[in-house]
């Protein structure tokens, strides 16, 4: 039997986490999950919001799902996610966004796959007072990690059956850290002849993402514009209640929701564990179960497509009775 951590987070996140459980144990896929507690309600206890246990237990399976955990303000606590992404080297972030059923868009057919580089460029963290009234925070773009995201994206593109991969940057004006990138993405492409490619600047795919996005798949992007394009593409599917994420390294994979524990319906059974679950999908198509992902998706696609939905959807089921809708359908 596999086993994954599973970090069931705090807020909301035990509600979806076990709605999510439920729903893969009802598909007939075994899973030994190792379950982690982390965040906010283990910082009384251990001390720290991400305790050691929880990445040993990473090392060890190779594999997570997390649901979101609190970041505390002001308590000098890094974010857990932050450390995750540093501790496990886990430098692509996927951002699958696909139109659900019944999910009400502007646009209908968008299925964008976003790779963000996550461990460089302006989020290095390198910044400098000059004096009191000029500061200057360092662009960091490196051969190694362009090559190697780059890389992660046309490899997502091979096993998924994708067409396209297209290189987002502002190459024009920042001739070398974009260059450098854009030179990398042309030296990783040559080796993908059946791949096709696509160059186009950011402020062009903005206009043309909220203009025609069905005409984008895979993206590749550098840090910073990865995170703000991620975010676009999320708001073109529905926002945050349907946005599922990833975040991978060379030896460990961690997949969770783009939203956070959502103190507000914390409790309530109200949460909408769509975003986990698609999430725990692309989990399973990761470590190759992609019979039971999509036996789950086609599941969760017909629930949506009867109307039955959580009320940031617009429908009136709580959290435990869209999942049994969900089994109902497997
Ligand atoms: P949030 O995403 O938790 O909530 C924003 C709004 O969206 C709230 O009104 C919430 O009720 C709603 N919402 C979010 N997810 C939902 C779901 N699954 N179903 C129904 N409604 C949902 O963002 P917020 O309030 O800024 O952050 C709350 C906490 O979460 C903070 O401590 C933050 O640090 C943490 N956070 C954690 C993340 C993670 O673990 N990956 C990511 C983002 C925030």
């Amino acid at each position: 039997m596999r086993r994954i951590t599973l970090i069931n987070g705090d807020g909301i996140g035990p509600e979806i986490s076990n709605a999510v459980a439920k729903i893969i144990e009802a598909s007939g896929l075994k899973i030994d999950w190792d379950v982690q507690t982390a965040g906010a309600d283990v910082i009384e206890k251990e001390g720290v919001p991400l305790p050691e246990r929880v990445l040993n237990s990473i090392r060890e399976n190779k594999i997570a799902l997390k649901a979101p955990v609190t970041t505390p303000i002001g308590k000098g606590f890094r974010s857990v996610n932050v450390q995750l992404r540093k501790e496990l080297d886990l430098y692509a972030n996927l951002r699958p966004c696909k139109n659900l059923p019944n999910v009400e868009t502007k646009f209908d057919n968008v299925d964008i796959v976003v790779v963000r580089e996550n461990t460089e460029d302006l989020y290095a963290g390198i910044e400098n007072q000059i004096d009191e009234n000029r500061a200057e925070s360092i662009k960091i773009i490196t051969r190694e990690a362009s090559m190697r995201i780059c890389k992660f994206a046309f490899d997502y593109a091979v096993k998924n059956g994708r067409k396209e991969v297209c290189v987002v940057t502002k190459a024009n004006i920042m001739k070398l850290s974009d260059g450098l990138f854009l030179e990398c993405f042309r030296n990783v492409a040559a080796n993908y002849p059946n791949i096709e490619k696509r160059e186009i600047l950011i402020d062009n795919l903005c206009m043309q993402l909220v203009q025609n996005p069905q005409k984008f798949d895979v993206l590749v992007l550098p840090n910073l514009y990865g995170d703000i394009v991620s975010d676009l593409c999320a708001g073109l599917i529905g926002g945050l209640g349907v946005a599922q994420g990833a975040n991978i390294g060379k030896d460990y994979a961690v997949f969770e929701p783009v939203h956070g524990s959502a103190p507000d319906i914390q409790g309530q059974n109200k949460a909408n564990p769509t975003a986990l679950l698609l999430s725990a999908i692309e989990m399973l198509k990761y470590i190759g179960e992609f019979s039971y992902a999509q036996r789950i998706e086609r599941a969760l696609f017909m629930t949506l497509k009867a109307g039955i939905c959580t009320a940031d959807l617009g429908g009136v089921s709580t959290t435990d009775d869209f999942a049994n809708a969900i089994i109902r359908h497997l």
